[in-house]
């Protein structure tokens, strides 16, 4: 799972930088795209030759008078993942602190991708209270800690504070760059369908598909296996398989029948309630006079996957004009897992629109209300919503 991924490695200055030069190398036996930074000190204990030799790159060191007029920006944008090892107590105080003195300390804190720190120093600096608050820090702002380990230390010493080793390092960032949801299946729904009237016109609706394909590419970048069910006239998402339908009826086929091989369907697709009861076989002419057409109940999905004997996690979208109360009620009573309400009246909300104001309410009916974000950003939190009730669900047994 390495291969081709943007590694970027930080070599801070620790006697243990001598093993980032095996860390770096198994990178590269593995595949990955690796390239390496290096503080003034960590060039005190490895030379930068040797990771230029390694990954065949040049290393950077320097904020200014580098090639690239702002190394640390691009470096932070290549990399998929940054592992700083080893991470000494000043580069985690750095890091903690949003300091960015240096060009290692300036690109974490201009990189959106995950950060791994691997620290390494002497026991009495590890228990340090400033080390354990700046470690604290860092967890909650969501870079991952491996290590360190206990045994023995520069100088003679032993104790915890030893990085840990190579091996350990890449199996952290395998994880870390798993994502939320992988391994989980996933079925989406989008678009609006489209009901035959005669072999010309359909009753149609306004729902243009952003928000479901929104999530299916959401979900893909969460390292699930997505497949989406969909009526919208949008290029497909890359990484999902797509299944095209056109009417409320083949829609509910395909999804009850794929429902059984997934772990959770989120209907964001508008889904019509009605349908013509007969499907004209020839265009209906004017001469003819005014036609009537009766309506009759399109097949509910949402419910016939609520009666499966065996059911996914179900997440419903429930389009609202004003009040939540409706939707609080429909959230209770439908059986579904999770529904997300979105006020399609609200300012910057609903079809067609790039941003979106939603609500998740849980079957209890419990209301947690999101502002006005993008489509892409409601997208990419609901998938890390619905990773941790999967996680919850999974504790449970
Ligand atoms: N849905 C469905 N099958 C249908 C119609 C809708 O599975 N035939 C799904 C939609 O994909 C969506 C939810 O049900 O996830 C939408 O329900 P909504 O239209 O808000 O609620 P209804 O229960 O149809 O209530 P109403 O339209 O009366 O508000």
């Amino acid at each position: 799972m390495l291969s081709g991924r943007r590694i970027l490695v930080g070599v801070t200055g620790g006697v243990a930088a001598y093993k980032a030069a095996y860390l770096v190398r198994r990178l590269v036996e593995r595949g990955a795209d690796v390239r390496v930074m290096m503080t003034r000190s960590a060039q005190q204990f490895v030379g930068p030759q040797t990771f230029a030799a390694i990954t065949g790159q040049g290393v950077a060191s320097e904020l200014f008078g580098a090639a690239s007029v702002s190394p640390h920006t691009e470096l932070a944008r290549w990399a998929e993942a940054v592992i700083i090892a080893p991470a000494t107590a000043n580069t985690l105080a750095k890091a903690a602190h949003g300091l960015s003195s240096d060009l290692v300390s300036a690109t974490i804190l201009a990189t959106t991708a995950p950060v791994l720190l691997a620290p390494a120093m002497h026991t009495e600096m590890w228990e340090n209270a400033a080390t354990r608050r700046n470690v604290a820090v860092l967890q909650g702002d969501g870079r991952t800690m491996v290590g360190p380990a206990s045994g023995s230390l520069a100088g003679g010493d032993t104790g915890p504070g030893r990085m840990v080793e190579p091996e350990e390092i890449l199996q952290a960032l395998e994880l870390l760059l798993k994502g939320p949801l992988s391994g989980v299946r996933m079925l989406v729904t989008a678009g609006g369908t489209r009901e035959p009237i005669d072999p010309v016109r359909f009753i149609g609706n306004r729902s243009s598909g952003k928000m479901g394909f929104a999530i299916a590419s959401a979900a893909v970048a969460s390292g699930a296996d997505v497949i989406l069910v969909s009526s919208a006239d949008l290029p497909p998402p890359s990484g999902a398989r797509v299944v095209e339908v056109e009417t409320a009826e083949e829609m509910g086929q395909s999804v009850v029948k794929l429902a059984q091989e997934v772990d959770v369907v989120v209907m964001a697709a508008a889904v019509a309630d009605f349908r013509p009861a007969v499907i004209e076989e020839t265009k209906l002419r004017r001469t003819d006079g005014i036609p009537e057409i009766r309506l009759e109940a399109t097949p509910d999905i949402l419910a016939s996957l609520v009666a499966l004997e065996k059911r996914p996690y179900l997440v419903g979208f429930a389009a609202e004009t004003g009040s939540y109360d409706t939707a609080i009620q429909k959230a209770i009573s439908k059986g579904v897992d999770l529904t997300v309400a979105n006020d399609v009246a609200a300012e910057g909300s609903g079809f067609g629109s790039d941003t979106n104001q939603v609500a998740l309410i849980d079957s209890q009916g419990t209301i947690e209300r999101w502002p006005l974000l993008t489509k892409v950003e409601v997208a990419r939190r609901l998938c890390d919503h619905l990773a941790g009730q999967l996680n919850e669900r999974a504790a449970k047994g």
